[in-house]
């Protein structure tokens, strides 16, 4: 693995604790950055990872809150810049699904998930881009998906909150160009993860069928290119999407 510079950097990611998310803070901190980051439930894997990165080195700080809820968001985010004086990253990760075919998918299965996965990106970068252009620098990197540029039957919420993503990273990229901040999207295709435990062997299959790469994606292949965004080697990228997908959109 190559290590990217973020050296002293302070970063904060949301929804740390599992799949993606927790490979991205583990990351970071392999990186030299001190990492703050949020979960909605599981406390025994925050503690565990706080103490993983403590061991690193690093500090690590873990946060309970619901990414939905901005006042929560504003807090957490409020909360880190006390920490750590400064934010340098923030890494809008926190998703989840709730597939249905349209015709039965419910206002809440709707609801939740744009909450959870459009709403919150809002919430975060709103008081991350803050600090940001008080530091006139500062790294924002929102994970959306795959599904998110191609659609996808039977996920028309979370798609739709993915593609909500891709249009707000390019149009809050074109808002803080100018305080040099720097604002892009990791799209990545399937990846193995709680997220995806659930499908069975058919979905599966009908997956890698399309995959031209015929394997599904490991978190740590995902957090790698989320760490280059977040170095000075993506300095001159700004509004751009990366499908770190196996080859699924081209
Ligand atoms: N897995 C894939 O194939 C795939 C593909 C493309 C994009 N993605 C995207 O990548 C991101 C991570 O997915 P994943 O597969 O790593 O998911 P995951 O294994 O299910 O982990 C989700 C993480 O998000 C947290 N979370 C969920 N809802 C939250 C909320 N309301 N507030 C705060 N934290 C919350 C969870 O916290 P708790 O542990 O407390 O529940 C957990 O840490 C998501 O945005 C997902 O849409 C995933």
């Amino acid at each position: 693995m190559i290590n990217y510079m973020l050296d002293g950097k302070k970063a904060l990611v949301t929804g740390g604790t599992r799949g993606i998310g927790r490979e991205i803070v583990l990351a970071m901190a392999r990186c030299g950055a001190d990492v703050a980051f949020t979960y909605r439930s599981s406390r025994e894997h925050a503690d565990s990872l706080v103490a993983e990165l403590e061991s690193m080195g690093r500090i690590g700080l873990a946060l309970q809150s619901d990414a939905a809820d901005s006042a929560g968001s504003a807090a957490a985010v409020q909360t880190v810049i006390e920490r750590f004086t400064r934010l340098d990253i923030l890494v809008n990760n926190a998703g989840i699904t709730k597939d249905n075919l349209l015709m039965r998918m419910s206002e809440d299965e709707w609801d939740d998930v744009i909450a959870t996965n459009l709403k919150s990106v809002f919430n975060f970068t709103k008081a991350a881009s803050r600090q940001m252009m008080s530091q006139r620098a500062g790294k924002i990197v929102n994970i959306t998906s795959v599904v998110g540029v191609i659609g996808n039957a039977g996920q028309s919420n979370y798609v739709a909150s993915k593609a909500g993503v891709i249009g707000f990273t390019k149009s809050i990229a074109k808002e803080l160009s100018s305080r040099n901040i720097q604002v892009n999207g990791v799209a990545p295709g399937f990846v193995d993860t709680d997220m995806t435990h659930g499908l069975n062997d058919k979905q599966k299959e009908a997956i890698l069928s399309v995959i031209p790469m015929k394997r599904t994606a490991q978190p740590a292949e995902i957090a790698e290119v989320v760490c280059f965004l977040a170095s000075s080697g993506a300095n001159y990228m700004t509004g751009q999407i990366l499908c770190v997908d196996g080859g699924m959109a081209m």
